[in-house]
């Protein structure tokens, strides 16, 4: 039997609507959301990431604004720039889109964010928050969107052997010390596996649950996958592809086709991970203007 589908979509729908209420609710009581956007030079992709979370603001009715730097803007420029959206009461999160050109480190900028409009989970307070289990912090919006796509597609994480195959600090590090924190959509005993990992399939093949953020097209095979186990698929890939207009096209770091055959649940790419990423980016923002208040 083919692997069923979770539908990012649909779930990152729902969690929209049921933001819908808290955005109308904070109306109410005069204050409206707000998100700033700072994108550094001309990644495509960047363009494309940070595109979808405007929209998607705007549809919430969050208010966002986009601040497009060139390639060349020093680091001293954007911590300017942070330090005025931080003091600006009208903003409650900030968001720098990674990645950075090579001369900006990503450490300084994201330490420079005030903890408390740190939307993106970056900030060391934050990491520091994760590690230790206290929910005042804000998570890492991708890993937090698959732990969400887990609990609402009934996947059941207590006990479960899970792989994590990357160890990123925006997807693959998080994502292990969510999954292995006493609570919901967690209690996992987790493997992260990476470049010098020496039988990546071995411990795939253990898995009750692999999440695939490793970056590599297609990385993940048929026959690394036990039968009946849930694959997340984080990955977005660029290869080449002849019949495609640009000559290219995306593609995950699960070989969807083979695996959907093995996998008891498992994630479409586009439409699985990428669509909860911008869910939990709102849901964070609107709880950053919450607390703004409170
Ligand atoms: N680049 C890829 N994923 C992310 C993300 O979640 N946040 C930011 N700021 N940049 C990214």
């Amino acid at each position: 039997m083919p692997a069923k589908l979770i539908d990012g979509r649909a779930i990152a729908a729902q969690i929209q609507s049921e933001l819908a209420a808290r955005v109308a609710s904070l109306k109410q009581r005069g204050t409206t959301p707000g998100l700033a956007f700072m994108r550094v030079g001309e990644d495509p992709a960047s363009k494309v990431y940070v595109g979808r979370k405007e929209k998607a603001c705007a549809e919430l009715g969050i208010v966002s604004e986009t601040h497009v730097l060139p390639e060349a803007t020093s680091e001293s420029d954007l911590l300017t720039l942070i330090a005025q959206l931080n003091s600006n009461p009208r903003l409650h999160g900030i968001l720098v889109q990674a990645p950075l050109p090579k001369h900006i480190s990503e450490s300084v900028i994201y330490s420079s964010v005030l903890p408390t409009k740190d939307v993106d989970g970056f900030h060391p307070v934050n990491v520091g928050k994760l590690m230790l289990g206290d929910a005042t912090g804000f998570r890492p919006c991708t890993p937090a969107g698959v732990v969400e796509l887990l609990v609402r597609s009934g996947v059941k994480t207590d006990g479960a052997e899970v792989v994590v195959l990357g160890r990123g600090n925006i997807v693959g590090k998080p994502m292990a010390a969510m999954l292995c924190q006493k609570g919901r959509g967690a209690n996992a005993t987790v493997t992260i596996c990476h470049s010098a990992t020496r039988d990546i399939k071995a411990h795939c093949l253990r898995a009750d649950i692999i999440v695939a953020a490793i970056g590599v097209a297609e990385f993940v095979k048929a026959d690394m996958v036990k039968l009946g186990a849930t694959v997340i698929d984080v990955g977005v890939n660029r290869v080449a592809d002849a019949n495609s207009k640009t000559g290219t096209k995306l593609v995950g770091d699960v070989d969807f086709t083979a695996v959907e055959k093995i996998a008891g649940m498992l994630t479409p790419n586009p439409g699985g991970v990428g669509p909860m990423t911008i869910a939990m980016l709102l849901q964070n923002t609107v709880r950053a203007a919450e607390l703004s208040i409170s």
